[in-house]
């Protein structure tokens, strides 16, 4: 699949690798109307635009063939409905970044364009597609976990000045880590253990003093009634996150020796990413000794994997693994999730504004 990445940034460039190490996908070209992008361009041999304009006259004319077959919408936040609004309605399916745009109203409108059209749509999760998580989900689904019963997730993630020069990231609207961030954490906690129905939070920005938080406080109530709360940070120190545990981007991280993420289950207790497995010997009591039997797992580039799906989406052989409307649901649960800080009160999620995951 010849592919195309709109935004050469951070991300971009990862997908640029992704694509390279793909067997089923090439670079075919770049938009991005700033210099960053023009070199990751020439950096990768592919043809380079600055605007979308170019890009669809130059894959839809006379001589172009297959020149283009999906795209990958990188760009910031803000742009993201928009681009893959144009892009669907040019007939291309789209990878869009996360978050899926800025408002659920807005994706939800994406949701019903792509529907309409059978043009299809996926979310840059990308952590579905690591076999440490699908681990995990196939451990909920068996049945072994049991119940979700309660759960910590801590996304601590101190990022230093230089990060925040591009605007955007400290702008409200489109920064802040609950947009940025915690995103992830939804999708993965809707992903292992379903619906969100309820949410309450705090948040303080005395750190960075920018208009967005740099820290937060959430609790999150699950259809089957499980509750998780996740502390969020992007100006505190400490190895507890996904992002510098799990190995997923070693190009950009870390890989510490840490857990992120501990869920206590009515039958087992399951931490990420070392998937540890912790059930009672004997009695189920918390007088009797548990032991950890960790599941294993063939670990695999998350990236290359979500590229690999992508082109399988686009041919029609797969069904986008983290749906259009999932990434509309996860911004109804953020949306929610600042509204309770705002409000200063819990937000009661609509179950009917969700698809079954
Ligand atoms: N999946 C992940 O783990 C992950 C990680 C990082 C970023 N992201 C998401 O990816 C998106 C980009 O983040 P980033 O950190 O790479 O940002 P970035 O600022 O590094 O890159 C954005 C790129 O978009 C380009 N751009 C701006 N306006 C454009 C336009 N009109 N058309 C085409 N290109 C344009 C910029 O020149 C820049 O190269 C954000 O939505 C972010 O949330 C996802």
């Amino acid at each position: 699949m010849r592919l195309a990445i709109i935004g050469g940034g951070i991300i971009g460039r990862t997908h640029a690798e992704a694509i390279r190490a793909c067997p089923t996908s090439d670079l075919a070209a770049i938009v991005d109307p700033f210099e960053t992008g023009k070199a990751l361009a020439q950096e990768y041999g592919c043809a380079h635009f600055q605007s979308l304009d170019d890009l669809i006259a130059w894959t839809s004319g006379p001589e172009a063939g297959a020149r283009v077959e999906g795209v990958i919408i990188a760009t910031p936040n803000a742009l993201h409905v928009p681009q893959a609004t144009r892009m669907i309605e040019a007939g291309l399916p789209v990878l869009v970044e996360k978050p899926l745009g800025e408002s659920h109203a807005k994706c939800t409108a994406l949701v019903a364009l792509s529907e309409e059209t059978a043009v299809p749509g996926l979310v840059g999760h990308h952590r579905r597609h690591n076999p440490l998580l699908q681990a995990a989900k196939a451990a909920v689904d068996s049945g072994a976990f049991g119940q979700l019963v309660s759960g910590t997730i801590s996304a601590t993630l101190y990022k230093d000045s230089p990060y925040f020069d591009v605007p955007w990231r400290r702008e409200a609207g489109s920064g802040g880590p609950l947009l940025i961030n915690l995103i992830h954490e939804i999708d993965l906690a809707r992903y292992l253990f379903g619906e969100i129905t309820e949410v309450s939070a705090l948040s303080a920005n005395v750190q960075r003093g920018f208009a967005v938080e740099d820290t937060a406080a959430v609790i999150l109530r699950f259809q089957e009634g499980g509750l998780i709360t996740i502390a969020l940070t992007d100006a505190g120190v400490g190895p507890w996150s996904w992002d510098t545990t799990a190995g997923e981007n070693l190009a950009r991280f870390p890989a510490m020796p840490a857990v992120s993420h501990m869920f206590s289950g009515t039958r087992a207790g399951m931490s990420l990413p070392d998937l540890a497995f912790w059930t009672h010997e004997g009695a189920q009591n918390w007088t009797t000794p548990q032991v950890n039997r960790p599941r294993s797992v063939q670990p695999a580039d998350s990236y290359i994997e979500q590229i690999r799906h992508f082109c399988a989406v686009i041919s029609g052989e797969e069904t986008p693994r983290i749906t259009l409307a999932d990434g509309a649901r996860n911004i109804a649960v953020i949306e929610a999730i600042q509204r309770s800080v705002q409000d200063r009160c819990p937000v009661i999620l609509d179950p009917g504004q969700s698809r079954a995951v």
